[in-house]
C-alpha cells in the first residue's frame, strides 16, 4: 500500500509518499480501507521527532481515519466488509490502510459524509471524555482555549449542548466571529487580558470548568479564573510543560487540575470511550446540533502542505488527507 513515511524528523518536506507493506488485523482487529484521514497538531510533533507513538502502535502518522472494512481479524464480530466507519487510532492514519482494535472502530454518524466524518472521532473523544472528567454539567460556566480550532470549535457545541453558558479565547478577529458562530456566549482574544473579561462575564464568581491547550503559561491564570469547586483539565502543551501552581488558591477554591492524553490510553478505556461518542456525541452530530468544522480537502500524497497549513496558524477548522 502507499503511505507517507519520514526517514528523520524535521520540517514538512520530511514526510514523502512510499510504498510500505499492507498491515494483516490481528485476532480482536478490524482492517479498515482509508477514504480520508485527519491530521492533528500531535502529528506535527511526532514529525518534528517529540511525540513518539505509544509501544506497539504504527510508526506512521495519523491518529483518526474514515473508511469502509476491509478484513476482520479472529474474534471480531458486528461487523462486515464494505461497512463504512470511522476509527480512533494510535497511529497509522496517514495511509491505504490501517489496524485497529474493534473497539475503536464505530459507524459514522448518520447522515454525515464519510470523508467529513474523518475529522471527528479524535475531537469527539477527546472533548467527551475530557468533559465528563470535569463533571460540567447544565447551568454551569465553561471556557475552552483555542475555540476555533478543532478542539475548541467542538467543545464550544458539546458544552453549549450540555446546558452550559460557554466562554471562548481565539487569536485573531475573524476566529473570534467564528466562535460566536459555533455557539460561544463571549469570545476573548487570547491576545488581551483574556482572564479578566472572563471573569468580569461571571460578574466575578470565575469559571466552573476550563478545557486548556496552553499548559504551562496558562497555569496561573486558569487556576486564578476557577470558580470555587472549579476544575481545569489539561489537554495541549503548546505553552509548555512547567508552570507554577498555586496550592493555597487552589485549596482555598476547593478546585481541581487535571490533565489527560487519548492517545496512549489503554485499548479498553479507547473502547469505552469509543462507545460513549456513539451512543451520545453522534446524535448530537446528525441532529445539527454539533456542526463539523469548516474542512480543507487535501490528497494524502501532498501530507507535507496540511502539515505546513497547520502550523501556519491561518488554517480554520479541519484539515482531511484523502485517498485515492
Ligand atoms: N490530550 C489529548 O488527548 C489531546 C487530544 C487532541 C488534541 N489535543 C491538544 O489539543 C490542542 C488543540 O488541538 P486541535 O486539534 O484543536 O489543534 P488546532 O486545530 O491546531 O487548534 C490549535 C488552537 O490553539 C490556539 N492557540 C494558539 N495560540 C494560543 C494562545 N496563546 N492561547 C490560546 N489558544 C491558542 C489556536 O487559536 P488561533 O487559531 O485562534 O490562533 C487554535 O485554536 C492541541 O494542543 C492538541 O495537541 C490533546
Amino acid at each position: 500500500m502507499k503511505a507517507i513515511t519520514l526517514q528523520s524528523p524535521g520540517d514538512p518536506s520530511v514526510l514523502t509518499l512510499t510504498e510500505v507493506p499492507t498491515p494483516e488485523a490481528g485476532p480482536g482487529e478490524i482492517l479498515v480501507k482509508i477514504v480520508a484521514a485527519g491530521v492533528n497538531r500531535a502529528d506535527l510533533l511526532q514529525r518534528q521527532g517529540h511525540y513518539p507513538p505509544p509501544p506497539g502502535a504504527s510508526p506512521l502518522l495519523g491518529m483518526e481515519c474514515s473508511g469502509v472494512i476491509a478484513a476482520t481479524g479472529a474474534g471480531v464480530t458486528g461487523w462486515a466488509p464494505g461497512q463504512p466507519c470511522v476509527a480512533l487510532l494510535a497511529g497509522g492514519g496517514y495511509a491505504e490502510y490501517v489496524t485497529v482494535p474493534a473497539g475503536q472502530v464505530l459507524p459514522p454518524p448518520d447522515g454525515i459524509d464519510l470523508v467529513t466524518a474523518a475529522g471527528l472521532i479524535e475531537v469527539a473523544a477527546t472533548v467527551s471524555s475530557n468533559l465528563s472528567l470535569a463533571r460540567l454539567v447544565s447551568g454551569e460556566t465553561f471556557l475552552v482555549h483555542g475555540g476555533s480550532g478543532g478542539i475548541g470549535s467542538f467543545a464550544i457545541q458539546y458544552a453549549r449542548s450540555l446546558g452550559a453558558r460557554v466562554i471562548a479565547t481565539a487569536g485573531a478577529a475573524d476566529k473570534l466571529d467564528y466562535c460566536h458562530s459555533v455557539g460561544a456566549d463571549l469570545a476573548v482574544s487570547y491576545r488581551t487580558d483574556w482572564a479578566a473579561q472572563a471573569s468580569e462575564f461571571t460578574a466575578g464568581a470565575g469559571v466552573d470548568v476550563i478545557l486548556d491547550n496552553m499548559g504551562a503559561s496558562y497555569l496561573e491564570a486558569n487556576v486564578g479564573l476557577l470558580a470555587t469547586g472549579g476544575r481545569l483539565v489539561v489537554i495541549g502543551l503548546q505553552g509548555g510543560r512547567r508552570g507554577t501552581l498555586d496550592l493555597g488558591t487552589l485549596m482555598t477554591k476547593r478546585a481541581q487540575v487535571m490533565a489527560t492524553t487519548l492517545r496512549s490510553r489503554p485499548v479498553p478505556e479507547k473502547t469505552a470511550i469509543c462507545s460513549q461518542v456513539a451512543e451520545t456525541v453522534w446524535p448530537l452530530v446528525s441532529s445539527g446540533a454539533i456542526r463539523p468544522a469548516p474542512e480543507t480537502r487535501i490528497p494524502l500524497a501532498e501530507a507535507a502542505r496540511a502539515h505546513a497549513l497547520l502550523e501556519s496558524g491561518d488554517n480554520l477548522g479541519k484539515i482531511l488527507l484523502v485517498t485515492g
